[in-house]
């Protein structure tokens, strides 16, 4: 298969479209016609079945009960509902983990998680593959011939509450993926650097994944092959599933599962195994409630907009399976506010802004049983007319008009784009020095590109990554990739002579694709990119004051860590540190490649410091708008709608505007446009209410 052909795949809905996620095993059978025609009237065209229901299909081992969902399919296909089908694999019954408990995940200590809540199963029990592939066989047969099945989610949220497997076919899959990938012991002694505390393995069984150690800690080597191989076995579990249905899948049926969830390459998986990604959007979560706030400058429910570009890196125009509609909570976890009104509005508005086509909102009625009765659908346990269920008749309305303009398959525009690669992200999970400090540069730059209204792209690196596609940037933002091989360092080259510009951040470079730390100058590869080697280093200590460097005279933060610089062939000094015992030593190097520009940078980047390499390098704000607030935020999407007979295009573009406030902002439009939303011609100074949101509309030629 030629997957750069395959990669970006994209949901190809001609129209903006609702739907709503829908348990007819919840309900008596009595409410399944008046939800769906209920649903109808507020716009909801699609429901998703059927992801927690093994029971319902095979109650006992053996005694299959397919059919179980076709009194409501019917239901659905006279009211002229579309279903996606899902396949029940997140939820093993109970006599199949009591029967067989070597289908349950286990912990470092290997405990085994047993019944009670969800993906306690682990990927890799020859046991649970034989048992899913029979009813998901079973399942396709049966549920693909009705009409009304628009596609497949499989699973449900791959990686979610767990992302980590220590069950004893886990250590076992491990052990042949490492066979596999080194070949020898020895070569797997070398490359896993085992000398180091006597950790040499003498047999293949001794290999294990994590398991109970001195401190939760592990080989850091051996703990990013972890990561790999999880990731691995999670593809190859829904691979397993998407080809037990392939050859039942008809032509316009899809299969897609949801995400975004840790260690899973999904610019892995989408291409080779799914059409496109959906995504669960819970804006709430982005408040940053639960865990990990981010206090300073929060962004709060906008902090949503960062996993809708993670998103859009694998499906430019992608679904959200499940949209925020209420308030969430578990009885033991969690709990989160009512959407203030308008605020359902302005997250629907939000994901498709991003490029989400489709919106299917969690859930239709929230469930008076079990560990979510707090997370809330859009309908009561009462079941009465209520606020939500009135907004959402609106936003019907509106997404009716936004496909009326020919929204559905535009795609979001960005100059620009923050580089980012899974060894990093994997290994800069357990490691604790350049880990945190590529999560708050990261931060640092999402915050600055939010507030400076400059739209941008996450870019995951794959295999298949040439120059030629990262020239569809202007600069890209590389910030601290301690790994960097050979062959990503010669693309980054090209690109640059191709007129690129790509920054780093400190830490570059010093890591080998396996996590360890060649004998070689610093920063590695990127030496040569940007004229640079790093001469001395260190994290900023409780006794370092902020660094700051000058840049043209102008001081701007070099936080967290250090890399002080000293300049090689070609290398051109632009700024120096400022209140550390290298005080005067340079900090930021660039150089000139071909037509482009490699930047090192010694610091991390707050967004202090991402704001002075927007405006030194003079990097552009969204078109159309002269004066937009800080709070809001403008996404710019945008398709070609005809091709005149001189050749040249006609662009629509659709711009954004979303104000995350209760309060009135202002925003001041250079150019007369349509309000998408209203139908409204607007011009100068246009006023957008509390959580309000305008979708403008003009054309290019
Ligand atoms: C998602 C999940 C749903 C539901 C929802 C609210 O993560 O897919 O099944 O649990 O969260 O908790």
């Amino acid at each position: 298969m030629d997957i750069s052909k395959q990669k970006n795949k994209c949901w190809n809905l001609d129209q903006i479209t609702l739907g709503t996620c829908y348990y007819p095993e919840h309900w008596d059978s009595s409410l399944w016609r008046d939800d769906l025609i209920r649903m109808k009237e507020h716009g909801i065209q699609v429901v998703r079945i059927a992801e927690f229901a093994w029971n319902k299909f095979e109650p006992r081992e053996g005694e299959f009960t397919i059919g179980w969902f076709d009194p409501f399919m019917k239901i659905a296909e006279e009211e002229g509902i579309s279903v996606i089908f899902c396949t029940p694999t997140a939820t093993p019954p109970a006599w199949l983990t009591e029967k067989y408990p070597e289908v349950l995940n286990a912990d470092a200590q290997g405990l085994l998680y047993r019944h009670g809540l969800r993906r306690h199963y682990n990927y890799t029990s020859p046991k649970y593959w034989e048992l899913s592939r029979r009813l998901i066989h079973k399942l396709a047969v049966h549920y693909c011939s009705y009409s009304n099945v628009i596609g497949w989610q499989l699973d449900n949220e791959i990686n979610c509450e767990m992302a980590e497997f220590h069950a004893e076919s886990d250590h076992k899959a491990f052990r042949d993926y490492m066979r596999m990938k080194f070949e020898t012991l020895d070569n797997l002694n070398e490359k896993m650097g085992t000398t180091f505390w006597n950790q040499t393995y003498t047999d293949w069984e001794e290999i294990h994944l994590r398991r109970h150690t001195v401190g939760g800690f592990n080989n850091p080597h051996m703990e990013l092959e972890g990561k790999r191989f999880i990731s691995y076995a999670a593809y190859a579990f829904l691979k397993m599933q998407a080809e037990a249905i392939r050859p039942y899948l008809k032509e316009d049926q899809f299969i897609t599962t949801n995400g975004i969830f840790p260690n899973v390459d999904y610019q892995r998986l989408v291409p080779e195994v799914l059409d496109f990604i959906t995504y669960d959007n819970y804006p709430d979560f982005a408040y940053g409630m639960d865990a990990n706030p981010r206090q300073e400058g929060n962004l709060k429910d906008r902090n949503s907009s960062f996993n809708l570009a993670r998103v859009r890196s694998i499906s430019p125009v992608f679904g959200i399976m499940e949209q925020q509609s209420g308030p969430g909570g578990w009885t033991g976890r969690i709990l989160q506010p009512m959407p203030k009104p308008g605020q359902m509005r302005l997250w629907t508005m939000q994901a498709i802004a991003h490029g989400a086509d489709y919106i299917g909102y969690f859930r239709w009625r929230t469930c008076g049983y079990g560990t979510e009765i707090y997370w809330h659908g859009l309908n009561d346990y009462s079941n009465e007319p209520n606020r939500r269920l009135e907004e959402l008749k609106t936003i019907h309305e509106e997404t009716v008009r936004l496909s009326d303009a020919g929204l559905a398959g535009a795609r979001y525009q960005a100059n620009y784009a923050i580089l980012r690669d899974y060894d990093n992200d994997w290994d800069g999970a357990e490691d604790k020095m350049y880990g945190p400090l590529a999560d708050k540069s990261m931060d640092g730059w999402f915050r600055a590109f939010q507030h400076n209204h400059i739209p941008f792209d996450f870019y995951y690196w794959r295999d298949e990554t040439t120059a030629e596609e990262l020239g569809q940037y202007e600069i890209l933002i590389y910030p601290h990739p301690a790994i960097l091989t050979r062959e990503r360092a010669d693309i980054l080259m090209e690109y640059m002579k191709n007129g690129g510009t790509v920054i780093f951040g400190s830490r570059t470079g010093y890591k080998d694709e396996y996590g360890r730390c060649p004998m070689r100058p610093m920063p590695g590869f990127a030496g040569e990119l940007c004229g640079v080697r790093v001469k001395d280093y260190t994290l900023l200590g409780p006794d370092d004051d902020m660094e700051y460097v000058s840049w043209e005279g102008d001081r701007m933060e070099a936080p967290w860590f250090n890399d002080v610089l000293e300049q090689k062939d070609g290398g051109e000094i632009l700024a120096v540190f400022q209140n550390n015992y290298y005080d005067g030593e340079p900090a930021l190097i660039r150089k000139q490649n071909g037509k482009g520009w490699g930047y090192y940078f010694g610091g991390g980047f707050s967004e202090d410091t991402a704001n002075g390499f927007i405006q030194k390098l003079g990097m552009k704000p969204v078109r159309g708008v002269s004066h937009v607030p800080a709070e809001v935020e403008a996404a710019l999407r945008s398709k070609t709608v005809m091709i005149q007979t001189d050749g040249t295009e006609v662009v629509r573009n659709y711009l954004f505007l979303l104000n995350y406030t209760k309060e009135e902002k202002t925003v001041e439009l250079e150019n007369k446009f349509e309000d998408v939303l209203s139908g409204e011609t607007l011009t100068g100074q246009v006023k957008l209410p509390g959580y309000g949101v305008v979708c403008l509309m003009e054309e290019e030629r």
